[in-house]
This record gives C-alpha cells, structure tokens and sequence, in this order.
C-alpha cells in the first residue's frame, strides 16, 4: 500500500514513513497538488496525507478504491466529508491538541494587534510618515479589563481564554453545549449569540459546520458595538466577508483581525486589501516551527499505525 502526501514536508518524515511502506510526495512548497493528479495519485495509495486546500468529497472518494484513511494536516477538517468516507470505511485523522497553545497564541495576538493598531502604526513608521508625539496618535483600544466573547469553545477556544483570564477580560462563551470546567477554571459565562454579540471583543474560534456557516453576517455586525473588534481563527466560511467590510465602512464596528478568508489565498483585488482596518493574515494560526513539526508526526505517527492495522492515534468522530 502506498502512502501519498500532497505538499512537500521534511525529508525526515519522508523517510520514517518509507519504515511503513511506498511513499510518494507532491514536491512542491507552494502550489496544491492539481485536483486530477491528486486523484489520479490516490487511486492506489492506502493512506493519503492532505492539506486543508485539498477536497475530499464524494467525488474523491468514490475514485480511490483502496484507500483507508485521510490524515488532514490540521485540526478542522471541513475540507472534508467525513461522513461519506466513514461510511464507505475510510478512516479521518485531524492534527487536534498539538496546534491548540499556537492557535491560541495567534487569537490573541490578532486582538492585541487590532486593537492597538499595529500594522497601521508600524506602516506609519515605514513609510517615514512618523512627525512626532501627538496626544492620540494611533490611539487604539485596551483589551485588559474589556469583555470578550468566544464563539467556539473548543480547546482552541479554551486555551485563548486562558489568556483573556490573565487580562483581567470578562469572559463570555456561545457553544452548543455548555463547558463547565471553563466556567469554573475561567469565571467564563456561557451566553446566547446575542449577548456574545455584546462583547467588546468578538472573537470565532469554532469549526466550520453547516450551522455555523455565514453567521457572521449584516445582522450579527448590526448587534456588535460601534467600538468592537471582531476577530476570525476559525474558518473564512463563518463570515459574509462584504458584510463585514460593509460594517468596517459604516463605523458599525471599529475593526477586524483575520487569519481565514472565505477563497484563500486572498485575490489581489480583494476590498480588505484597502482597508487599514482590516487586518488580514495568511492562515497562520499554527505556523511555528514547533508546533508544524508536532502536527507532521502526528500525521506520520497516525499513518504508520493506520498500516499496521491499529488505531490511530487522533480520529475524526462525525457527531
Ligand atoms: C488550521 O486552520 C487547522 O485547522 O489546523
Ligand atoms: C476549536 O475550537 C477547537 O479546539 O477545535
């Protein structure tokens, strides 16, 4: 059975999953693997190791016989129909726990960032626009002692306001379900989204599901306060993206920090590009060294259990 991977990684991975067995590796560090050539290299691969820009659909799925699993290099996996590929026996492991402290980190740095209006003041300096000291020059907004409302609770979601906690921040959660431990660990208050929506800080750590899709939209903007920021680590999909910016425009909500986009990479013509108040990352949330290289031997360590015929060690439950 061959393993394929679809975007290159460290040859010393490579070579830990030759132990388990043929491996072929799409070597290219910046371009997805070609939709046909993925399908045509997956045909006779026991394992594939994909890429959240790579989509296993019905599609898919239905062309690769002899697949057993999908391991996805990250945590969500909406690029994927988990369901249909359990349902046809094909495993689906994630990269869970090893990114949640980095993700988190990310989260609170967009906020840090946005709300202190960095970019726009380092560019300030860059650009030797800096003439001297004035009373509100750059002025942003505090976050320690502000409320935060957290839209996912996850582990990811956890981890951030862990950091919030440390900020003296009033904690609000919305989930489906409520998380106990957080709220006694965390002084955290579960909330609906309209309270959430209340928050100074607004910040979407959940996965992308069909519930969640677009909930971030004219009306939800509309609620937010004229001074909140609103930041995105979860998926682009979660936001009507010209609602946002339309919300930015009008002075409905001070700012946004973003590390997804609805089509990344983000199109050069894209109107968050002209917008100071916007700050747009590349999807970095987990990008350390550290931590691609724990989410790497996950994939490696699930891999090689997988041939074995042993378990893996993170699966994809579908609830
Ligand atoms: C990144 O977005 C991930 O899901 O790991
Ligand atoms: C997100 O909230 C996660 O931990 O998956």
């Amino acid at each position: 059975m061959k393993i394929l991977v679809t975007r290159q990684i460290p040859e010393r991975f490579i070579d830990e999953l030759k132990e388990a067995a043929e491996v072929v590796m799409h070597d290219d560090t910046l371009q997805p693997m070609p939709r046909d050539k993925f399908i045509e290299e997956s045909r006779d691969a026991g394992v594939v190791i994909t890429m959240m820009s790579d989509k296993v659909d019905r599609e898919y799925l239905d062309a690769c016989e002899n697949l057993k699993a999908v391991i996805n290099l990250a945590v969500g996996f909406d690029n994927i129909d988990v369901r249909y590929a359990n349902e046809n026996n094909i495993t689906v492991c994630n990269t869970p726990d090893v990114l949640t402290e980095t993700t988190a980190e990310l989260a609170f740095t967009l906020m840090l960032v946005t709300a202190r209006r960095i970019v726009e003041a380092a560019e300030l300096v860059q650009k030797g626009e800096w003439q001297g000291w004035e009373p509100y020059m750059m002025a942003g907004k505090d976050v320690a002692g502000k409320s935060v409302g957290i839209f996912g609770m996850g582990s990811i979601g956890t981890a951030f306001a862990r950091r919030c906690k440390a900020f003296g921040m009033d904690i609000m959660y919305n989930t489906r379900s409520r998380h106990e431990d957080a709220e006694r660990e965390l002084g955290a208050r579960h909330v609906d989204f309209s309270e959430l929506l209340q928050s100074d800080y607004v910040v979407c750590t959940a996965p992308l599901t069909e519930e969640t899709k677009e909930i971030f939209n004219k009306d939800a903007f509309n609620r937010m306060k004229g001074d909140a920021i609103f930041i995105n680590i979860g998926r682009g999909g979660h936001v009507v993206e010209e609602d946002l910016l339309a919300a930015v425009q009008a002075g409905e909500i001070a700012a946004a920090g973003l590390d997804v986009l609805r089509q990344e990479p983000i199109q050069d013509d894209h109107p968050f590009l002209d917008e100071k108040r916007i700050v747009v990352l590349p999807h970095i949330g987990s990008a350390t060294v550290e931590t691609r290289d724990a989410m790497i031997q996950l994939c490696v360590d699930n891999a090689k259990q997988i041939m074995k015929g042993e378990e893996p060690k993170t699966p994809v439950k579908v609830k």
